[in-house]
């Protein structure tokens, strides 16, 4: 039977070609972006009945409001639920001293808050089998943390973590799973040229096949496990 997405971000990177996989798989895919993008137009162009495109900023309850309205309306039960809208500073990457605070609070507001304002609209239509997937970091593991700098890059991707780990205590006695994942280092326009250039780093389709092989298994995961690599490996808080 064809399924219903919720895909944040989705106008580029791994966002977009998870929507790609669902629209070819026959779902049915509710995407939000900022501003429509040639690419996510030229996909709702090929899906015209199945890919529902929303310009949409994660930080702007009216328009996730408004994106999800359609899904509401039908009252279908979402099957996935991606957060994967993200940022990230070039400027972050500096130590506490030279930390622009005020400046940086966008990017907390998108990483940290941006999951959960879309959850919180979407939750009356979450239900048995429902899978949430917070598209977090391996910079939101306090545990794996040897970084002298990047605070609020790390410190947003550490409360989404949080919101997951949340989330999962609210939901999972309706059969809800959710999951934080870190999704590798990807070349990809926030990974930036040192990814581009990079011979370690991985295509956002690598990714996205293996957030795809998680949340088909879901069921099988232990409850325990809910914070991974995209390959499905546990990752410490
Ligand atoms: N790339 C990596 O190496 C890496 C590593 C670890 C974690 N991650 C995480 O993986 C996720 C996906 O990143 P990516 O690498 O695929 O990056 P990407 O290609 O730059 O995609 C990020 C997407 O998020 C959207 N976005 C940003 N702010 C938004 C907002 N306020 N409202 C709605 N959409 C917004 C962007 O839209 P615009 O085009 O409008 O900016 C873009 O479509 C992010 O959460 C990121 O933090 C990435």
């Amino acid at each position: 039977m064809n399924k219903t997405a919720v895909i944040t971000g989705v106008g580029q990177g791994l966002a977009f070609c998870l929507a790609k996989k669902h629209l070819e798989m026959g779902d049915e895919v509710y995407g939000l972006e900022r501003d429509s993008i040639d690419q996510t137009r030229q996909l709702a162009k090929q899906y015209p009945d199945t890919f529902h495109l929303s310009d949409c900023d994660v930080c702007n309850t009216q328009q996730i409001k408004a994106a999800l309205a359609p899904a509401l309306a039908a009252g279908k039960q979402i099957d996935y639920l991606y957060s994967v809208a993200g940022m990230f500073e070039e400027e972050d990457r500096v130590g506490i001293a030279d930390t622009d605070i005020d400046g940086g609070m966008k990017m907390f507001e998108v990483n940290a808050l941006g999951g959960i304002r879309v959850v919180k609209e979407a939750a009356p239509l979450l239900g048995k089998g429902t899978v949430i997937v917070l598209v977090t970091s391996e910079a939101g593991s306090i545990n794996n943390c040897r970084r002298p700098n990047m605070y609020l890059y790390d410190m947003s991707k550490a409360a989404a973590n949080m919101s997951a780990r949340v989330l999962s205590n609210e939901f999972y006695q309706q059969g809800v799973r959710v999951f934080a994942i870190h999704p590798g280092w990807m070349k990809t326009k926030l990974g930036g040229i040192t990814a581009a250039e990079s011979t370690t780093a991985i295509q956002p389709q690598e990714s996205a096949d293996g957030i795809w092989d998680i949340v088909n298994r879901a069921a099988e995961i232990p409850p325990t496990w809910e914070y991974m690599t995209y390959q499905g490996d546990l990752m410490p808080w």
